[in-house]
């Protein structure tokens, strides 16, 4: 295992084609030695490099408070860096982040949400166009698209209340695919299903990857490193190694630390 001081994540697959160009073709995330926080004298990320390459699966894991969520906020544009630059798909986060979908983490759920599985998904449909726009044709076409993709069309008129934790994944997966992103966001995707689910939701994401680019945060470790292709680890700063084997070295060389972080900063959760 090689801990490289700069962590540039690179396809298994497309590791010789290195190019000099800084924006490369199928590069569709890039940070570029960002720092990032909520207090700008105590950084949460720090020296961040990270580039996705066009079809990856990156696997992320790190241990709580590592800044997992906290990077999907800056891709997203949620949290401003405070130095340093992010690019996607070539573009600036502002331009580039209506090329994300994003599944985030589900906490707690209101079982009485009074909400269907279809009007779930066509929330994914709002960041398209005016907001306030009647729904159309193509906006109802692509809901059902969605809803077949992840399986869910004969459910589309229940009350997601109804549903279990891996049916409901499924929906925030098709309100996410809704959006027609080329890239997926999804935090903890198997935090609130089923241990038996969880394989059922990353055999649906092995069959997304085939045409999106997927950056999943996960604790699922040992399941997970059978889906993705490449795996970050990320505690405060990353500690990688590129392929998707995970020795006892590298989790020991992410997950500690942690402890003296939080002694030194505060634990702010
Ligand atoms: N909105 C916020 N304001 C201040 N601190 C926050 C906020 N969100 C998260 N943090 C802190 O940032 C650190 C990283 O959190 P997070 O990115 O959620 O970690 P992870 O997703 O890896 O568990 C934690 O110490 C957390 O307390
Ligand atoms: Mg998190």
């Amino acid at each position: 295992m090689i801990l490289l001081p700069k962590f540039t994540f690179i396809p298994v697959s497309n590791s010789h084609d290195l190019s000099p160009n800084p924006y490369r073709k199928n590069e569709v995330i890039r940070l570029n030695q960002v720092w990032a926080g909520y207090d700008p004298h105590e950084p949460i990320l720090e020296e961040i490099n990270l580039t996705v390459h066009e079809l990856d699966f990156l696997g992320l894991i790190g241990p709580n408070g590592g800044g997992k969520t906290t990077l999907i906020k800056v891709l997203l544009g949620l949290l401003k860096p405070l130095k340093g630059e992010v690019k996607i798909m070539g573009h600036s986060v502002i331009q580039g982040r209506r090329y994300l979908g994003y599944v985030p983490q589900i906490l707690e759920f209101d079982r009485n949400f009074p909400v269907r599985v279809d009007e779930v998904v066509r929330m994914g449909r709002l960041g398209k166009g005016s907001l306030f726009r009647p729904y159309t044709k193509k906006d109802e076409e692509i809901v059902i698209q969605a809803l077949e993709k992840v399986e869910m069309l004969d459910l589309r008129n229940r009350p997601i209340g109804e549903l279990s934790g891996g049916q409901r994944q499924r929906v925030y997966i098709a309100r996410a695919l809704a959006s027609e992103p080329q890239i997926l966001l999804l935090d903890e995707p198997t935090a609130s299903v089923d241990p038996k689910m969880c394989s059922s939701i990353y055999e649906l994401l092995l069959k997304l990857n085939e045409y999106i680019t997927i950056v999943m945060i996960t604790h699922d470790i040992n399941t997970m490193s059978s889906y993705v292709k490449t795996i970050g680890c990320l505690n405060r700063r990353f500690h990688y190694h590129g392929k998707q084997q995970i020795t006892p070295k590298m989790l020991e060389q992410t997950y500690q630390n942690i402890g003296n972080r939080e002694q030194g900063i505060g634990n702010r959760e």
